[in-house]
């Protein structure tokens, strides 16, 4: 008999409320007993939506491990440089965790929380949400069924829309190293460099070397006669593609940021919507008025492995469409696909078959069996995660896609070297 599952929010965000819906939908597995976060809008959403009780109800989390273990884990949905801050006390006091990526910005205090869940036996998953999407989670067991023999070469790139970066890594809340602390490549790609390394897990990478830069935003490549607020002065507003009135109004997207400022007004109307971008909205101000800090747009990374391997990872932020592609290749043969197709193919080298010398599978995850290709948040991988972790604490082995918070030091540390390479210009050992 499989135990319900107590947890408390810390930082009940959108990634928190994302994890917490499962409990909305399986009440018999997970129930949420407690909030953490100093927002009192935010406190008072969820407090509402998961139905917790007035007692259990913390400004901050100094105030929650002050009382006696409560619930059996945290879901901790703070931003990426409150991570380790917030976890330390709260894997001190007992408490299992979920804890968002990346769960630390930088070397020393990943170190530090890794000894912390250590020392306390704590069970920690980190929020690798692709490794348990169908697509990334069946070419895993391809590459572990051992058909394409042994990894000579994988090449990942994620492409980042335009929209998506100019919301989160331009005007939004990853826009500034200084205030946020986590790059580009950390906090949007330690999925992809963790997707990487988690193919790649028969060997270790030994070096790695990376360039980037900011090819498109910051304010010496404004448009000359641009205005300072999309809605109210600029003349470029209806050709523009980072134009807040078509990105944020004529669709609905990235709402969860851009309307983080109204959250509190539940009848918003549209028209209330329009003020505040043309007022104090930061997400109405023009795309290159913001300072880049030194962020990049895209960023390449190669990888040497201990095996003789080689590596690549692409980011490039500004794309038409968002896609994450790979290209592993073995020594018998080679898989290659598009998650966000749900497609990818499987090529075996068959020289007796036919005259092209291979065999080829295509799957496609949109139609096959049981699969759901692209079906739930981050192809259905957020609500997949939550089962695991549940799981987890009702003491089953770890699945192939659990990332522990030892699993996931080595894409983490991929990370800081690689952001070493970029600004020292040198190739480092890992
Ligand atoms: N796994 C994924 O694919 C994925 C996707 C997007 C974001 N993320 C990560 O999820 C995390 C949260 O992102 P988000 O967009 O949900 O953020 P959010 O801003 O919506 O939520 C963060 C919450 O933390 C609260 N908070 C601030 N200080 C706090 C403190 N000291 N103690 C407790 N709560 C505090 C804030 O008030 C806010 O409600 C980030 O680390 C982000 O990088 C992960």
């Amino acid at each position: 008999m499989e135990k319900m599952i107590t947890v408390v929010l810390v930082g009940a965000g959108n990634r928190a409320n994302v994890y917490a819906s499962v409990s909305l939908q399986h009440p018999e597995k997970m129930k949420v007993v407690g909030i953490v976060d100093p927002d009192p809008v935010r406190r008072e959403l969820m407090r509402e939506r998961y139905n917790v009780s007035m007692e259990n109800y913390f400004e901050d989390v100094a105030e929650f491990v002050k009382r006696e273990k409560f619930a059996d884990a945290v879901i901790n949905g703070t931003m990426d440089h409150l991570h380790v801050p917030t976890s330390i006390p709260i894997l001190e006091k007992g408490y299992d965790m979920l804890l968002e990526k990346p769960f630390a910005v930088n070397e020393q205090e990943m170190n530090k929380l890794v000894e912390v869940a250590r020392k306390h036996g704590s069970k920690v998953v980190i929020g690798h949400v692709l490794r348990y999407t169908d697509f990334y989670r069946s070419i895993k067991n391809h590459v572990l069924s051992g058909e394409i023999g042994k990894i000579i070469s994988i090449e990942t790139c994620e492409h980042v829309s335009y929209h998506h970066m100019a919301v989160s890594y331009v005007r939004g809340k990853w826009a500034s190293e200084k205030v946020c602390f986590a790059p580009m490549l950390l906090a949007k790609s330690c999925h992809d460099v963790d997707i990487l390394l988690w193919m790649m897990k028969e060997t270790n990478p030994t070096q790695i070397v990376s360039f980037g830069a900011d090819f498109q935003f910051g304010k010496d490549r404004k448009p000359a006669g641009a205005g300072t607020r999309c809605m109210q002065d600029c003349p470029y507003a209806k050709e523009c593609i980072f134009s807040a009135d078509s990105n944020y109004l004529s669709f609905p997207r990235w709402g969860q940021y851009v309307w983080k400022c109204l959250e509190a007004n539940k009848n918003l109307t549209e028209e209330e919507q329009a003020e505040s971008l043309r007022t104090d909205n930061r997400y109405g101000k023009c795309v290159w008025d913001f300072e880049r800090d030194g962020n990049v747009d895209h960023q390449a990374v190669m990888f040497n492995f201990a095996n003789g391997a080689t590596g690549t990872f692409s980011m490039v932020g500004g794309c038409a469409k968002p896609e994450r592609n790979i290209h592993i290749v073995g020594t018998l043969g080679e898989i290659k696909g598009t998650f966000d197709d749900s497609r990818y193919v499987v090529r075996k080298m068959a020289p007796a078959t036919s005259e092209l010398g291979y065999e080829e599978t295509v799957y496609d995850l949109n139609v096959k069996g049981d699969m759901i290709g692209a079906a739930g948040g981050h192809g259905g991988g957020d609500e997949k995660l939550v089962h695991d972790f549940l799981d987890y604490l009702n003491g089953h082995e770890p699945s192939v896609s659990c990332a522990t918070i030892e699993d996931s030091v080595i894409s983490h540390r991929a990370v800081f070297k690689a952001m070493q390479s970029k600004y020292n210009g040198e190739i480092v050992k890992i």
